[in-house]
């Protein structure tokens, strides 16, 4: 029937395996038999594969069902004895998230129907999301006709060397398009060079941008070369932008016009050769009106103006994210968790999410930790109230959106210090970094939080997570 093998994992035992070796490698199935934990994982070392049988009951006990999930695309069919009525929790988990089941002796017709229709849906789910307007291959997911339009204008902005600005809400991607801007111009062979202009300590910021000569002020050990010089020939990004202290901005808006750097400590001319990108989720024209940004240095910068939409403006979005997200994380632990049922669908579409992606990261990643189930509900993402709230915009989503603007402000004011953050704001520190955690608010900050605060927040990754965002990932090049 087939021109082309299919190959398909059977844990099955010898009596089954006899019955259905002839019929399925006559239809152009190739069967790869695993009669335990260890040889199931010695296959999955080799291959990918799109189906699996697995007999319950007699086989596929243990340690095997922490396998089955390993393999993402992987659409199981249980076959069953009509005698097996006493299923365990691991059975009864597995069971819920199989493509079909068939109960012995198979009908060898309708099993190959199935198994058919398995596979063709594990080499759909193997596919890269990907769609015409999307720059997938650089991490952005979503096609909604947002994101379609600012995908559209990130690959304009790549193809000349003005600069860039970018705006847009916390956690809608400036940074992620920052780097696709970089990777896709003629620049991308050089190094990506990201500043947080608010995480740099005040009297650091020169010679971290800068560079020094050995010497050049005390604890100066040796010469150190600025992040600018650093991105020569490549981009730089200057994120956070709005936080650049006044007398700051004075100096790079000398650099950007001179394209020139002197090293502290030194009175050499050293020539810049760098496209700048800068973001803020500070809207800069009312900070260039309440004076607290150089209009010129504004003017410099925004060349090109584009602006990150909020996740609530992407239709669609939320769930093909929330799907290739679920992928991600699912794998990473296990493959257990296969999908969001109805509720967890439609409580995610109602949401405002103030927090955009990275909240959607977070929920997503903390649901896949907590779930009992197959499939995410509300609950396991920490949605339950918001299930039933109508419509948007939610009070919910207003007060979240204050809450979110208080907090940066204040921790922009404190130099990201959480205890002074915490006492401006008049709330104990344990709660601010509730409120870092549920806003899912990046760092770093200054402040060490114990195991016990963590884990004392609702649905929090267990404490150890290297995932924790509290930290700042590092973009992929050097910053
Ligand atoms: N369209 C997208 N597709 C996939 N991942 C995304 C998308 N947008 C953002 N992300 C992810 O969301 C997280 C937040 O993105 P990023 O840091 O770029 O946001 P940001 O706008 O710079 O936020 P902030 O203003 O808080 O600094 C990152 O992990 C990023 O990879
Ligand atoms: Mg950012």
């Amino acid at each position: 029937m087939n021109s082309v093998d299919r190959d398909v994992v059977a844990l099955v035992d010898d009596a089954l395996h006899s019955k259905l070796l002839d019929y399925l490698q006559g239809r152009g199935w190739r069967l790869h038999r695993a009669t335990n934990a260890d040889e199931l994982a010695r296959l999955f070392e080799q291959q990918d594969f799109h189906v699996g049988l697995l007999q319950l009951h007699g086989i596929g006990e243990g340690t095997l069902f922490d396998l089955v999930g390993r393999q993402q695309s992987l659409q199981w069919i249980a076959l069953m004895d009509p005698s097996f009525l006493r299923p365990t929790p691991q059975h009864r988990n597995f069971l819920a998230g199989v493509y079909d089941f068939h109960t012995l002796p198979v009908d060898h017709g309708r099993l190959s129907m199935s198994m058919g229709h398995a596979w063709g849906k594990g080499q759909l789910l193997k596919q890269p999301l990907s769609s015409p307007g999307s720059l997938v291959q650089h991490g952005i997911v979503g096609n909604s006709p947002a994101m379609q339009a600012f995908c559209a204008a990130l690959r304009k902005a790549s193809k000349v060397d003005a600069p860039v600005l970018i705006g847009g809400e916390s956690g809608t991607g400036k940074e992620l398009a920052a780097h696709a801007i970089h990777n896709m111009s003629a620049r991308s062979n050089n190094a990506f060079v990201a500043v947080n202009c608010g995480a740099l300590p005040t009297h650091l910021i020169q010679s971290e941008l800068f560079g020094h000569e050995k010497g050049a002020f005390t604890g100066a050990h040796q010469r150190k070369v600025g992040r600018m010089e650093a991105a020569s020939g490549g981009t730089l990004f200057l994120d956070e932008i709005a936080d650049l202290p006044l007398d700051l901005q004075a100096t790079l808006l000398r650099v950007l016009q001179d394209k020139v750097i002197e090293r502290l400590g030194s009175t050499r001319q050293i020539q810049l050769d760098i496209r700048v990108i800068a973001a803020s989720h500070v809207n800069l024209e009312e900070a260039v009106a309440k004076g607290r940004f150089r209009e010129d240095l504004y003017y410099r910068l925004n060349v090109i103006h584009l602006v990150a939409p909020p996740l609530r403006d992407r239709q669609g979005d939320v769930e093909v994210l929330a799907q290739a997200l679920l992928d991600q994380f699912s794998w990473e632990t296990g493959g257990k968790v296969k999908g969001f049922s109805r509720q967890a669908l439609r409580a995610m579409n109602q949401y405002a999410w103030p927090g955009n992606v990275r909240e959607l990261i977070n929920r997503i990643r903390q649901g896949v930790v907590m779930a009992e189930h197959p499939y995410l509900t509300p609950e396991d993402l920490g949605m339950e109230r918001r299930a039933s709230d109508a419509g948007r915009p939610t009070l919910d989503g207003a007060r979240a959106k204050a809450e979110i603007d208080a907090i940066r402000s204040a921790l922009r004011r404190c130099q990201h210090n959480v205890s002074e953050a915490a006492r401006e704001l008049g709330v104990s520190r344990a709660t601010l970094y509730r409120l870092l955690e549920r806003y899912a608010l990046s760092g770093p900050y200054k402040g060490k939080t114990t195991p016990e605060q963590r884990s004392s927040t609702p649905g929090t990754p267990a404490a150890g997570d290297s995932a924790s965002h509290l930290t700042r990932p590092s973009p992929p090049s050097a910053r």
